[in-house]
């Protein structure tokens, strides 16, 4: 490039979907509707009283919206949140750090809250339940323990795996537990329409009815490829019409039912190497070179929500409209 072509290089705010395409408020969070109305009673109430909320966990497959809707509870309540995720938690010295480093009436958000150790979890329930820190400090037989109140604070906690989470912590959040669901199109081209224009994008309703049969549910995905779509447009010097969103998804070797190069892997895995099934999930893992968390969290979920592929207790089967669709 010479240095007449060069251009300015600023932050692209567009990049960082978390912060400008994340919905600010309620009525721009769109679908999850029964959620968001138990939500809202919940804190509405509990600053009604002047108390912390009660904690409350969310879980469902990824991008659907967990952060954002943390990031709603704190902004509900009026309060700060202080974001962490269950890996980043080692030593108990960690939490401790972050717990009393709360203000009165703040949101904490631990991500992935599954992968938490088992020392951590015994240490979070005396917080969550009755707002002490239990710390054993000093070793042998001298050790001692020493019990520090924390201010009063909401735990919002996501994960993708609820199954992975002990009863014990399960049953701390109080608040209540909500699973998030798939959106429907319709839903998908709503939350679209708002993106472009965020965008500042020219797209065509039936472009963007195109990306929300194809985003596999998710609306993550579907800001992801609005933005593949415009990098094409844009290059194209052209709106974002049927045609680019065409090449956009050949281009990133999404099929007619939104599902990628690994959806199908595993698909053709358990039609065309194992009969149709049932294979355990290692041997799918093994078979693509993805991790069987990552097939069971990220893959698994919108194919057996498509009717694509089953759990059974002998391992994944696919279904009649699985073979169609790979054979076609
Ligand atoms: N982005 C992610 N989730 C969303 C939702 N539920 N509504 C609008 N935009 C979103």
């Amino acid at each position: 490039m010479s240095d007449s072509e060069k251009k300015e290089i600023t932050r692209d705010d567009a990049n960082n979907l978390d912060r400008t395409l994340r919905p600010q408020t309620w009525e721009e969070y769109i679908g999850q509707s029964k959620t968001k109305e138990n939500l809202r009673i919940l804190l509405t109430a509990a600053k009604e009283r002047g108390h912390a909320a009660e904690h409350i966990l969310l879980y469902g497959p990824p991008g659907l919206g967990k952060t954002t809707l943390a990031n709603l509870v704190s902004k509900t309540l009026g309060t700060n949140m202080k974001v962490t995720s269950g890996p980043a938690i080692e030593r108990v010295g960690d939490l401790a750090a972050i717990l009393t480093n709360l203000s009165p009436g703040d949101v904490l958000f631990i991500d992935e809250i599954h992968r938490l150790s088992k020392s951590i979890e015994e240490v979070l329930y005396p917080a969550m339940e009755s707002g002490v820190l239990d710390i054993i400090i000093g070793k042998g037989p001298s050790a001692r323990t020493v019990q520090l109140e924390l201010p009063p604070f909401t735990m919002v906690a996501a994960t993708t795996r609820i199954s992975l989470l002990s009863s014990p912590l399960r049953s701390r959040f109080s608040g209540g537990t909500f699973r998030l669901d798939f959106y429907t199109d319709d839903e998908i081209a709503t939350i679209l329409k708002r993106s472009a224009e965020l965008l500042g994008v020219d797209a065509s309703s039936s472009a963007l009815d195109q990306i929300s049969k194809r985003c596999r549910a998710t609306p993550r995905t579907a800001n992801y490829l609005l933005k593949r779509c415009r990098d094409l447009a844009q290059l194209e010097n052209v709106e974002i019409d049927n045609e680019i969103i065409n090449r956009t998804f050949e281009l990133l070797e999404i099929d007619s039912i939104g599902l990628g190069k690994t959806d199908r892997a595993v698909l053709e895995i358990i039609i065309n190497k194992f009969n149709g099934g049932p294979v355990g999930l290692n041997t799918i893992a093994a078979a693509t070179g993805e991790e069987p968390s990552t097939i069971e969290d990220v893959i698994e979920p919108y194919l057996i929500r498509h009717g694509l592929l089953e759990r059974t207790p002998r391992g994944r089967v696919s279904t009649h409209t699985a073979v169609s669709h790979i054979e076609n």
